[in-house]
């Protein structure tokens, strides 16, 4: 299993292209699933979860073309995946392939949609709290949907095809909108979806649909309306720049000090996190290249924040932000309002020499004059990036193990970070 070796105390100098959203390109790829024609995507971030959504909906009889490289491709482009769902061979996604990856659920959606029916496998325990589907069950049924329960499997059918209908989130849910909205694309019917998340991969899944043919209005906005309609025809999207990607980077300059173009980032998908990294100490500003970070003199100041849905503080960006404030001149508090459990990364951090206090859902954090390299493992996707970003400040060396959580969502880490002046490197095997 690959390691990746950091020697902390650089500062980061340079710039950094910013890759495709993940959270994107993962509903948009099952979107495919609603046509028989071809949606090509581009700027699809290399990323080991698009590889295995790839081979879920291959599993499905969905065809994945990767064109091969042009004149002028450099590894900062994004790939362009063709994607054909010309003919549904199984609506069947089983246990093996779905517990791999949540948002693999998702595919439930359009299989019902455009099939009539779906098996998909409830998605089981997951690192960062208990993540129920309920919410995404409820809004199928509420568009007509007959759901079972059956060995570990929600079993749906719409033999007569779904029907528009009234949607009320009591609960901002991501993956429950873009079910709902992928599901009333084909009904029969218009459906009004209230208390929508307001995420901007919605708004870009919304946008792309809309151009195969959909009549979605208000993603992006709590309140969403859908005109179902008969059939979607095939599309060219190009995938929005991931804001996950760009907070973390933004928070890796912020703590090692530095001076950092984000390339085709853009500032108004991340302008709360944006606002907290200005406090912290750091200049942001936005140029029409990107947003370019930098931190020059000074320390970094201690913040008080509650992760919230967007257009809030988001929680992907929570542990970047802790590993940040162990650095702080003061006594930072950071509330996790999303999910349950999705503290992993602070006993990782104490190992470096953070002072981290947990009490429910709320961490203070007292800032530390110095960190100190060590051995460290993580058991989610941004958790371990925390680790990097604490590790490119920490005096010595940092070995952060159980790498492929980080292949999961960061396209090419080590080198965008070495490119800017960091002592990063991945030992194979
Ligand atoms: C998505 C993102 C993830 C991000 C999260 C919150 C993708 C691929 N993943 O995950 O990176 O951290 O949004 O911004 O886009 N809930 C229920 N019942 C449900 C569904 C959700 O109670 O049926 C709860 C969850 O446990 C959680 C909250 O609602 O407490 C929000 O979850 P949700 O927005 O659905 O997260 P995901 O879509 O899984």
């Amino acid at each position: 299993m690959d390691r990746i070796r950091i020697v902390g105390g650089r500062p980061l100098v340079g710039s950094i292209a910013i890759s495709g959203a993940k959270n994107a390109t993962l509903p948009l790829m099952i979107a495919s699933l609603l046509t028989d024609q071809t949606l090509v995507l581009d700027n699809v971030p290399r990323l080991a979860d698009v590889g295995l959504l790839q081979r879920i909906l291959g599993n499905h009889g969905v065809d994945v073309m990767v064109p091969g490289k042009r004149p002028g491709d450099t590894p900062d482009n994004g790939h362009t995946l063709h994607i054909s769902a010309a003919r549904i061979v199984d609506t069947t996604a089983p246990y093996e392939l779905v517990s791999k990856m949540r948002a693999s659920f998702w595919v439930i959606a359009p299989l019902l949609a455009r099939m009539g029916e779906a098996k998909v496998s409830l998605p089981g325990g997951c690192a960062i709290g208990t993540r129920p589907v309920d919410l995404l069950i409820m809004a199928l049924e509420r568009l007509g949907a007959k759901i079972d329960i059956d060995g570990g499997y929600v079993v749906a059918s719409a033999k007569g095809g779904l029907k528009g209908g009234e949607i009320r989130f009591p609960k901002v849910t991501v993956g429950g909108t873009h079910t709902a909205i992928m599901a009333a694309a084909l009904a029969n019917g218009s459906t009004l979806i209230e208390n929508a998340a307001r995420e901007p991969e919605i708004a870009d899944v919304a946008d792309c649909l809309n151009k195969m043919g959909a009549k979605i209005s208000g993603a992006g906005t709590s309140r969403i309306a859908v005109e179902g309609v008969a059939k979607l025809s095939g599309a060219r999207h190009s995938v929005l720049p991931d804001r996950i990607e760009t907070g973390t980077y933004a928070m890796a300059v912020a703590m090692t000090g530095g001076d950092v173009l984000l390339e085709g980032a853009r500032p108004e998908l991340l302008q709360s996190a944006l606002d907290v990294i200005a406090q912290s100490g750091s200049e942001v500003s936005a140029t029409n290249q990107g947003i370019r970070v930098s931190r020059k003199n000074g320390g970094i100041m201690p913040v008080e924040v509650t992760t919230a849905p967007f257009p809030g503080f988001p929680t992907d960006l929570q542990a970047q932000l802790m590993a940040l404030m162990t650095r702080a001149k003061g006594t930072s508090r950071i509330t996790e309002t999303i999910f349950e459990n999705r503290f992993m990364h602070v006993q990782e951090l104490a190992r470096l020499g953070a002072h981290i206090h947990l009490d429910g859902e709320t961490a203070t954090i007292e800032g530390v004059g110095k960190l100190k390299g060590a051995p460290v493992m993580a058991t989610d996707l941004r958790a371990s990036v925390s680790l990097v970003i604490a590790a490119l400040a920490a005096e010595g060396e940092t070995m952060v193990n159980r790498v492929y959580h980080l292949d999961r969502g960061f396209e090419r880490l080590e080198d965008k970070l070495s490119a800017c002046g960091a002592a990063i490197e991945r030992i194979s095997g």
